[in-house]
């Protein structure tokens, strides 16, 4: 595959790190936001920014997405410069975002009409991951594209998976957010109910940051609490959206009911305040 013909759609808190992986492997890239000027801290490495999807499209040979939600990418294929829109045959289509598998598989059947492979792959990760090329890939597509793009899923991430056809990618990524949501509320409620018996987060955090049940995330959420920082890594309004998701899928579990019901509620006041904030609303 030629290395100069990436193209990226979403330049947002993950996108513009991500891309700025592909740009330090020497990917050439070519760029389309929907708000202007977010590439311009690359315009001395010759990184261009186009005016549409199509555009993009027809400059590229892979196209990838790293996008909100269903909407935005609804968006980007079937507006009238969509991706949709092009002539462009022979492409490849990769959406990063995380998404529903019903729009991924409608999008895959679209793309695949008009002559372009799709492959759905979501990431698990924030953007210290992101910044690392640390990333954990789950993809859904076939396993010719799959090979295809493996050099470009390589930048950006530690692993990457095909766990299934299209669809199947997001699939996993609303399973493995509904664990990051219980984390998230696990934490709140645990250090919550510490602060009630007389016992410092700090205290708390330091047992468990060296107990079984430390891991990076409980640590790094650990220390925004700690230091009372909620600007998002990972918005709240996106966890929210996810578990919508994941109960339109047919998550139908005690704690995800619970969970659910949180994260919606947290939505109305914090939803640009970071996933950890949710601890603001636990009473
Ligand atoms: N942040 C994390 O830790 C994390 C981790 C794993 C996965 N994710 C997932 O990755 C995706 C991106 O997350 P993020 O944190 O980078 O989000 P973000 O900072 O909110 O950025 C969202 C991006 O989507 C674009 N966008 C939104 N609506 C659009 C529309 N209707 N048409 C075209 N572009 C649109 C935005 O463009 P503008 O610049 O014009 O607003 C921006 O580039 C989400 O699906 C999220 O759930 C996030």
């Amino acid at each position: 595959m030629n290395k100069q013909n990436v193209g990226w759609i979403g330049l947002g808190k993950m996108g513009l790190l991500m891309a700025q992986n592909l740009i330090n492997a020497g990917y050439l890239l070519k760029v389309y936001n929907r708000t202007k000027g977010k590439a311009d801290l690359w315009l001395d490495k010759g990184v261009k920014e186009l005016q549409s999807p199509a555009e993009l499209l027809k400059e590229s040979d892979v196209v990838i997405l790293m996008v909100s939600d269903d909407s935005a990418i609804h968006e980007i294929f079937t507006s009238e410069n969509g991706l949709l829109s092009s002539p462009e045959k022979g492409k490849i289509i990769i959406n990063m975002s995380t998404v529903s598998p019903a729009i991924s598989k409608e999008m895959a059947h679209l793309s695949k009409n008009n002559g372009n492979s799709y492959i759905d792959a979501p990431v698990s990760g924030s953007v210290k991951q992101a910044t690392e090329g640390s990333l954990v890939i789950m993809a859904g597509g076939d396993h010719q594209t799959f090979e295809e793009v493996k050099p470009i899923f390589n930048v950006l991430g530690k692993l990457a998976l095909k766990v299934g056809e299209n669809g199947a990618g997001n699939a996993a990524k609303l399973a493995i957010n509904t664990m990051l949501g219980l984390h998230a509320q696990g934490l709140a409620e645990t250090i919550l109910f510490a602060n009630q018996q007389g016992i410092s987060t700090k205290d708390l955090m330091e047992l468990i940051n060296n107990s079984a049940l430390g891991n990076a995330f409980i640590k790094i959420k650990g220390e925004a609490i700690l230091n009372d920082k909620y600007e998002a890594a990972f918005a709240l309004k996106h966890i929210a959206k996810d578990l919508r998701l994941a109960k339109n899928e047919g998550l139908d579990s005690p704690l995800a009911n619970v969970l659910n019901h949180s994260f919606q509620v947290a939505e109305q006041d914090l939803a640009e305040e970071d996933i950890i904030a949710i601890i603001k609303k636990i009473v």
